[in-house]
């Protein structure tokens, strides 16, 4: 299956690109199509709320922006794995951002199963990004969840954690 990460981490060599590229390595060597697209090193501006992809041209966005490169993975992927640091207590403004702007193109028929890595210095931080990831996308978009994957302190690039997500990303069927 084709597979698509949405990392909003800026670090490309932080904690959340190490679980992502762990996870890619086992998806690619199970026979999948993996593309990662670091989101945060992109230009995604927020949601101008204008309605022109609901009332004018339907799934057309008026922004102009890096948007224009995700959507159509978006809309051509099997799965998306959404990837982000914890910055207070929720996604980052960069993922958030991509999220948001889904709006235009709204419920991906293609997307079968969801999965969300996230990254943190401390723990019990979750709650408010795993709602959103629930209620936004596992519900709305009425999706299976493949999987939650969490790092905080010294998990953060320890190799229990590769291991983890590598043998996530190796078990994926479909
Ligand atoms: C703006 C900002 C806000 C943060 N907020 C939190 C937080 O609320 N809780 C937490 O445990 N860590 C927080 N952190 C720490 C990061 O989540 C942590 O360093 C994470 O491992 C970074 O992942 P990365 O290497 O992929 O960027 C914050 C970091 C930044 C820069």
């Amino acid at each position: 299956m084709k597979i698509l990460v949405l990392n909003g981490s800026p670090h490309l060599n932080g904690a959340t690109s190490d679980m992502v590229n762990a996870f890619a390595k086992g998806t690619r060597e199970a026979g999948h199509e993996t593309v990662c697209m670091n989101v945060a090193h992109m230009q995604v501006r927020g949601c101008m709320a204008c309605e022109y992809c609901r009332e004018k041209e339907k799934g057309v966005c008026v922004q102009k922006d890096d948007m224009q490169k995700i959507y159509p993975e978006i809309l051509s992927s099997d799965m998306i794995v959404f990837a982000s640091p914890i910055y207070y207590f929720t996604l980052s403004a960069q993922l958030q951002a991509v999220i948001h702007r889904t709006y235009a193109v709204d419920i991906p028929a293609n997307v079968k199963k969801v999965a969300l890595i996230m990254s943190s210095g401390s723990k019990f931080v979750y709650g408010a990004a795993i709602t959103e990831y629930f209620q936004s996308i596992v519900e709305y978009w009425n999706v299976e969840n493949a999987g939650i994957f969490t790092a905080n302190g010294e998990e953060n690039k320890s190799e229990k954690k590769r291991q983890e997500l590598y043998e996530f990303g190796r078990s994926l069927k479909g």
